[in-house]
């Protein structure tokens, strides 16, 4: 276990921005992660995994948790399937190598993504047609005031689009140790979503690894490589419209994309802003990326205050185009 003060978070954070936190402490087992919380039982807290889907505002007067729980463990098998416990700070794209070495299927959309498991449970990640409910048995978790164990089966966990219960109702009451994963030795392919059919259109018999090699591929085109620019993946939620506010979109842009949701229908927000001419616009160091409108970079030194104001402006201009209101799906912390 180790505790750090004014600990600079630049590295700890896709955004690369730079400020600190009052305390950084990491854990590697669950018993640690108790010693933690009673420690800073009266500290604001805030549990990050790669810090790749959050927005620092401003220095952070609070503790910043993060797990070194890792691991993974078969805990059951049958013909079918397998139901494979990941430790909370295992990276979530490495666990997907393990799973697709071993020939189990059910992750290999959600390949490439940053983070790490703990967090992908939180904030029910997804990509190119599949979430990881889809694939989410259970998850294990410490509740902060008792310091109780709680198991939570996945329908407990009300997953929606990039959202779950322990980001509304139970937010910052529980902190995830494990997720348990049901995986498939015989998967059904998802291919339906965006590009994957014509990345495999050479391959006669498409694996899950194909599929995989496949995803990244796509998403290497279109994302920021941290490397090149810092992001934190798509900056805003695509909005579900109501059915008679589509109809009229439609008619003014025949070309316009979407998908069926529930009972709405979901418009690309890449799109959106693109047609609103928003890509490539800048303020200081923050910009709307070209290949992918959907995704605010950090040109280099962008400061929050200027991610903030790009993405008020987006907001605005999207609503004065097409009187729709596009929310972030990045969380800001402050
Ligand atoms: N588009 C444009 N102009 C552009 C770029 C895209 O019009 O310059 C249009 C495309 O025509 C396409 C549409 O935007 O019809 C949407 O693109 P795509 O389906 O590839 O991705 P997305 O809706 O922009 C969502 C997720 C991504 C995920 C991809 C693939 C959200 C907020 N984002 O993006 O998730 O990788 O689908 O499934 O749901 C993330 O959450 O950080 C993330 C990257």
């Amino acid at each position: 276990m180790k505790v750090y003060e004014h600990f600079p978070l630049k590295a700890w954070n896709t955004f690369s921005m730079d400020v600190k936190a009052r305390y950084f402490a990491e854990y590697d087992t669950k018993d640690e992660l108790c010693e933690l919380l009673k420690q800073f039982a009266n500290e604001k807290i805030l549990h990050i995994g790669c810090g790749s889907n959050l927005l620092f505002l401003n220095d952070y007067d609070g503790v910043i948790l993060h797990s070194n729980i890792t691991g993974a463990e078969k805990l059951h098998e049958t013909d079918n399937e397998v139901l494979l416990k990941v430790g909370a700070g295992v990276v979530f794209d490495s666990a997907i190598s393990y799973m697709l070495e071993r020939g189990w299927g059910g992750a290999e959309n959600l390949s490439d993504i940053p983070g790490e498991v703990g967090a992908s449970a939180v904030q029910n990640i997804g990509a190119y047609g599949v979430e990881v409910k889809d694939i989410i048995h259970h998850v294990e978790t410490i509740e902060r005031k008792t310091l109780l164990p709680r198991v939570f089966g996945v329908a407990e966990c009300r997953y929606g689009y990039r959202d779950s219960i322990f980001k509304n109702e139970l937010k910052d009451e529980y902190i995830v140790t494990a997720v348990v994963f049901r995986l498939q030795k015989h998967a059904e392919l998802h291919l339906d979503y965006g590009n994957i059919r014509q990345e495999l259109q050479h391959i006669e018999h498409p694996t899950i690894s194909d599929v995989r090699h496949a995803v990244i591929t796509i998403r290497r085109q279109k994302l920021p490589a941290v490397s090149e620019a810092g992001s934190a993946g798509s900056f805003f939620k695509n909005p579900i419209v109501s059915v008679e506010k589509f109809a009229e979109l439609q008619a003014s842009y025949p070309d316009i994309p979407h998908y069926e949701s529930g009972n709405g229908v979901k418009v690309p927000a890449a799109w959106l802003i693109d047609k609103s001419g928003m890509k490539g616009k800048k303020i200081g160091g923050a910009m709307v990326y070209e290949k992918q409108p959907l995704v605010i970079v950090n040109t280099g030194d962008a400061v929050p205050e200027d991610v903030v104001k790009l993405a008020e402006k987006v907001q605005k201009k999207i609503y004065s185009e097409f009187g729709i209101k596009i929310e972030p799906e990045v969380n800001y912390i402050s």
